[in-house]
């Protein structure tokens, strides 16, 4: 406080209650832009809007506790000739000066361009575009989706493939940021050590986000979320944590809503305490339809941990019979029935289940004594062939599942039973590889096909992302991977191609 001029605060006297105090002409002592802008959660008629006021990232004494004004605009042109809407909204210190916009009032299937400012400053601009209209006919809708970017293993070269791509919507699975300092051959360090309190979070935000290749993707496209455990910490498992901490909820209530806020969410989303709605439902026209799903909140507890441990564990069925328990659930109950409901016959023509994990069964070790690894699918084997069966029996049009969290590359056909050689290819699923968290030797991948043989491939020698292009006949997988994630400035690759074609479900080689 002491580095601002109160005469410069605006207070509220009676109103002080609900209305903060407000920094009425903020002059800032360094770009409070500098964590970028982004766009995410498209409708026909609007998208979210964030950035957060952060000129001095990783020192929140930088701004004053108190609210400040920021205008914004969003134009049919980059040159912001043709502004179509505006307005003003207040960056409060209870959010961490993150804000969020719901522009609303656009053209469907168009691309807009945005920008903020907040005193004399003026944000970078960013590119969005409105989904299509409601049932309307779409002839291509092509995205990239994309997870685990541990900032010490690796640059974001990924992230500037990724915009500089020929794309309407980027979806991001999971590991945002990473909690803890953990792997080999670190190219950088996070900020500081792993955090537990909201103010560390925000740290660990605004180090992931200081990253210009990261901002240069938000700036492209708009992106729908989902995340994983490294959001909160690694395994956690709704209001268990790994290490059994007694007060994990209340790191978990710090952890979402240091996501909130740096999220391009809409207020929806808003946490309450340790609960958070990010599940939903997104249309693109008649053409898809993304079910993005929450793998953590709600989820039974990891089977059979080591002994004093939550987390995860690799299990065998003699040992653990816990794992097979019919009642057991990844998404919970509620979640479940949600996206039951949404997978109707008569809705787009390309489901997307956009969720953080690999959902194919992957034996660790085969027959007679197979093993499972407990913190995905794996770990709740009866939930997942209810979702299977239930897409079965529902017929949504090309069910194909997206996913990540085992930084490998890996097309499967999903089946309601794995064991069953003549159980049906039910849904599609490619698992995409990290932007940059290291994975295990390509040698122990191979040593997996034999014990699986619906995995179409599975590798994880490099890092990237995936694309699909969806039209009314076919959907393009392309899976694109890093020379090295350890350089910046690294070229990319197309390592293979796939098609999916209407009506039926499985990958074909192209
Ligand atoms: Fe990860």
């Amino acid at each position: 406080m002491s580095r601002f001029d109160r005469r410069d605060f605006l207070i509220a006297a009676a109103a002080a209650l609900a209305v903060p105090r407000l920094w009425a002409r903020p002059a800032f002592s360094g770009d409070p832009f500098a964590l970028g802008i982004a766009s995410g959660a498209p409708l026909p008629d609007g998208v979210a809007l964030w950035t957060r006021l952060a000129p001095d990232p990783l020192n929140a004494d930088a701004l004053p506790p108190a609210a400040i004004e920021v205008r914004w605009e969003i134009a049919r042109d980059e040159a912001f000739r043709d502004i179509v809407r505006h307005g003003t909204t207040l960056a409060e210190p209870r959010f961490a000066h993150s804000v969020h916009v719901e522009a609303d009032g656009l053209e469907p299937a168009r691309w807009y361009w945005y920008r903020f400012m907040a005193g004399e400053a003026v944000s970078p601009v960013g590119r969005t575009r409105t989904a299509p209209a409601a049932n309307s006919p779409v002839d291509r809708l092509r995205f990239a989706f994309a997870s685990c970017q541990q900032y010490e293993q690796g640059f974001y070269a990924a992230h500037r493939h990724m915009a500089a791509e020929d794309l309407d919507l980027v979806v991001f699975l999971g590991d945002y940021i990473y909690e803890s300092s953990w792997g080999s051959r670190h190219v950088r360090k996070h900020e500081g050590p792993e955090p537990y309190t909201l103010a560390q979070y925000r740290n660990r935000y605004a180090c992931y986000k200081s990253d210009p290749d990261l901002q240069r993707c938000h700036a492209a496209f708009p992106w729908l979320v989902t995340w994983d455990d490294h959001e909160v910490d690694n395994d956690y498992a709704n209001d268990r944590s790994e290490d059994l901490d007694p007060f994990f909820l209340a790191r978990r209530a710090a952890a979402y809503q240091a996501y909130w806020e740096h999220m391009p969410l809409r207020r929806s989303a808003m946490p309450d305490g340790p609960h958070m709605r990010l599940h939903g439902r997104h249309d693109f026209g008649r053409l898809a339809r993304f079910h993005v799903l929450d793998g953590r909140q709600y989820r039974d507890h990891q089977a059979c941990p080591r002994y004093g441990r939550g987390g995860s564990n690799v299990i065998g069925d003699a040992a653990c019979p816990e794992r097979l328990l019919p009642q057991r659930s990844l998404l919970g109950a509620a979640q479940e029935r949600w996206l039951r409901e949404g997978l109707a016959a008569d809705g787009a023509r390309w489901n997307i289940l956009a969720q953080p994990l690999l959902m194919a069964q992957l034996q660790r070790q085969p027959a007679p004594e197979r093993r499972f690894w407990s913190d995905g699918w794996d770990g709740y084997p009866a939930a997942r062939t209810r979702l299977l069966q239930a897409i079965a029996e529902r017929k949504p049009a090309n069910p194909v599942v997206i996913g990540g969290d085992v930084h490998f590359h890996c097309v499967a056909d999903l089946k309601a039973d794995f064991d069953n050689a003549r159980s049906p290819v039910v849904a599609t699923e490619f698992c995409g590889t990290s932007i940059s968290s290291q994975s295990q030797p390509q040698a122990r991948l191979d040593a997996l096909r034999a014990a699986n043989p619906h995995i179409r491939l599975i590798d994880g020698e490099k890092r990237g992302y995936v694309t699909l292009e969806l039209t009314e006949g076919r959907c393009l997988a392309q899976l694109h991977v890093l020379g090295s994630e350890k350089r910046a400035d690294s070229p990319i690759a197309t390592l293979a191609a796939f098609v999916v074609e209407d009506g039926r479900p499985g990958a074909q080689t192209t």
